[in-house]
């Protein structure tokens, strides 16, 4: 008991302090992030505050700047004022940036989804946006989400303009194009309702292996994962979807979660179910290797689009819309913590850093709790772990990685050893 009490001691500081994104990293995770709506960034100082604290979000999504009608809403003339929102709020406040998205069927501006197009004419117009965009956000994006939504719910290929002039070989031109225009950013497939959706599930695996049988570059599929509190499939059943995807040597990520009350306003009943979800649909990522990390989309119910698009629902995130955390925040900061610090059944790491970065001391080396130590992952005092911070601007902490990781550049301000 002695042992236990020491180790608890030592835990409990950081545990209680911690916040998602500190937890998330201890858990083996990369991240746990949120999206940026654009226009609250600009008028609401409350929301940025949470929003830019690094220990709470380590990575940020653009909620709709990047996406094709922000970006070239008039044939060759791209503008980047919504998207550089994100990105320069990442930059400034040392967060990972996911990237969001290039080919979609949705807020695609009228000249392409009206356009009378043939194959050639299309490639050229879906190339120049493609390599414009990556082009432009060059070096700041850790994924691309290059096509979204191609599936419809029906388990059938989405009926766009895109699928109107390829077929199915648009998925594989998209991937190649955006390989070509930047090399170094993971690029993934994005999608709703493929977490409980058989034939939908079905359908973007046939659409995964169409684009690896055409040998093309496709590394990642997102599950937005914009669920319903009270339906939202458990732990176990989400981690076997979630393997549908990393046994085809995928990574796979929830990049856009919310759990919506279909009866509002909720009680606290309700308020505690939707916590179960979400510690579900955390603990899923937990439970599968390749799950890389956890978007939410927005993290205050202030701002969230539910409200708009699923009339009557609403009160799907984490923060209520007084900026208050809910009980569902103590339910994914508790399934966080409890794989932190190795009382999950199934943790992924086997060591815990409790300090990353002393501020006081830049050159000092992290100080390592190996609960249950393994001779593959030794503790070395200038390396850093698995999923940690070893380079970037500003960055004066172990610029090497314990093996068998190597440090990986993912942004000017961020390198990690994956
Ligand atoms: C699937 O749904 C779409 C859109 O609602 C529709 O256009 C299409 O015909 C449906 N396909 C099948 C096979 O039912």
């Amino acid at each position: 008991m002695h042992t236990t009490g020491l180790l608890a001691a030592l835990l409990a500081p950081v545990v209680v302090s911690a916040q998602l994104h500190e937890l998330a990293v201890k858990a083996g995770l990369q991240y746990f992030g949120t999206c940026i709506g654009e226009s609250a960034s600009q008028s609401d100082t409350a929301y940025m505050n949470i929003l830019s604290d690094k220990r709470e979000f380590g990575q940020l999504v653009p909620e709709n700047g990047q996406k094709w009608d922000a970006t070239e809403g008039t044939r060759g003339r791209f503008t980047y004022t919504q998207g550089d929102i994100s990105a320069s709020a990442a930059r400034r406040n040392g967060q990972l940036l996911r990237c969001h998205t290039l080919v979609w069927h949705s807020q695609l501006p009228n000249w392409v989804a009206s356009g009378s197009w043939n194959r050639q004419t299309l490639t050229e117009v879906i190339e120049s946006h493609i390599n414009n965009v990556m082009d432009h956000y060059r070096g700041q994006c850790l994924h691309w989400d290059v096509l979204n939504e191609a599936v419809d719910d029906n388990g059938s290929y989405r009926n766009s303009v895109f699928y109107r002039v390829f077929g199915t070989d648009y998925f594989p031109l998209v991937f190649n194009l955006a390989k070509k225009a930047d090399p170094v950013t993971k690029l993934y497939y994005n999608d709703y309702n493929l977490e409980y959706n058989g034939a939908k599930t079905e359908k973007t695996v046939e659409l995964v292996k169409i684009i690896q049988a055409a040998k093309a570059p496709i590394e990642g599929v997102g599950f937005q994962a914009h669920l319903i509190v009270g339906t939202t499939p458990n732990r176990a059943q989400l981690a076997t979807v979630l393997r549908r995807f990393t046994s085809l040597n995928l990574d796979v990520a929830y990049t856009e979660l919310d759990i919506r009350h279909e009866t509002m306003p909720p009680n606290s009943q309700a308020l505690s179910r939707q916590g179960t979800d979400y510690a579900n649909v955390v603990g899923s990522c937990l439970d599968v290797d390749r799950c890389v990390g956890v978007t939410v989309w927005g993290y205050t119910d202030k701002y969230s689009w539910v409200p708009g698009t699923f009339p009557g629902t609403g009160a799907a995130l984490l923060y209520d819309d007084q900026l208050r955390k809910k009980a569902a925040w103590t339910s994914v900061s508790s399934v966080l913590a409890a794989a932190a610090t190795g009382s999950n059944p199934n943790p992924q790491p086997t060591t815990i850093i409790t300090t990353t970065r002393p501020a006081t001391t830049p050159t000092s080396t992290p100080v390592v709790v190996e609960p249950t130590p393994t001779p593959s992952s030794p503790a070395s005092g200038s390396e850093a772990q698995r999923w940690g911070q070893c380079g970037g601007q500003g960055w004066s902490g172990p610029t090497r990685c314990v093996a068998p990781y190597t440090c990986t550049y993912g942004n000017p301000w961020y390198s990690q050893c994956l």
